[in-house]
């Protein structure tokens, strides 16, 4: 797929067919979006690829801060994947102290990057992908086990589209992003 129609023609799916997208699929997925570029190559991204329904719907009905248009999303996904950073590396000096003034910043950034990697070698393989932000972070180790010495960043919810994605939603024009100093 040329990479300018994988940019612009990639949108947030929210309902996905029955059928699986699998495990050998999604690690398709993820070796396309470790390519990602991060803090110094320091590849600090997780993926925790959650198939198993009960899991999904404890998630959905519990960890969305009652935003049932991401419970519907997560319960009609194939698959949850919750993006994890391991913590105190992206951005971080070697004795620990912040690189920049921009503190813990870095590893959020390198998550996103490697979350945007990922939804678009998705898009390339027929998978529907959608972002989400509203969720409560400590309720979702309830759920599942993610280590202490990660962050949880992001959740994406995948699975295979159930019908043609819409026209993008409106974009703001270069004009008014872009200033040339
Ligand atoms: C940081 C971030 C958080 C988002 N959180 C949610 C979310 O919680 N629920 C949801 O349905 N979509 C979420 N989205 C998807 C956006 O709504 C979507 O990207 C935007 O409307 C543009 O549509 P498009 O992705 O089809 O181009 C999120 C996207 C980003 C980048």
């Amino acid at each position: 797929m040329n990479i300018d129609t994988c940019i612009k023609e990639r949108r947030s799916i929210r309902k996905f067919s029955e059928e699986d997208v699998s495990a050998e699929v999604i690690n398709e997925i993820i070796d396309l979006a470790r390519y990602a570029p991060s803090w110094k190559n320091t590849q600090v991204v997780r993926y925790h690829v959650i198939k198993t329904p009960k899991i999904k719907e404890d998630i959905a009905s519990n960890c969305v801060m009652d935003f049932d248009f991401n419970a519907k999303t997560i319960i009609r996904s194939n698959a949850l994947v919750v993006v994890s950073v391991v913590k105190n590396i992206s951005g971080y000096e070697k004795d620990g102290s912040y690189s920049t003034s921009q503190e813990d910043h870095w590893e959020t950034f390198d998550a996103a990057i490697a979350t945007q990697t990922f939804c678009l070698a998705a898009y390339s393989k027929g998978v529907g992908s959608v972002i989400l932000g509203i969720f409560d972070e400590e309720k979702i180790r309830h759920y599942i086990e993610v280590p202490d010495n990660e962050r949880i960043i992001a959740m994406i919810a995948i699975g295979y589209p159930l019908e043609d994605a819409k026209s993008a939603p409106a974009r703001k024009s270069v004009d008014e992003l872009v200033t040339y100093i």
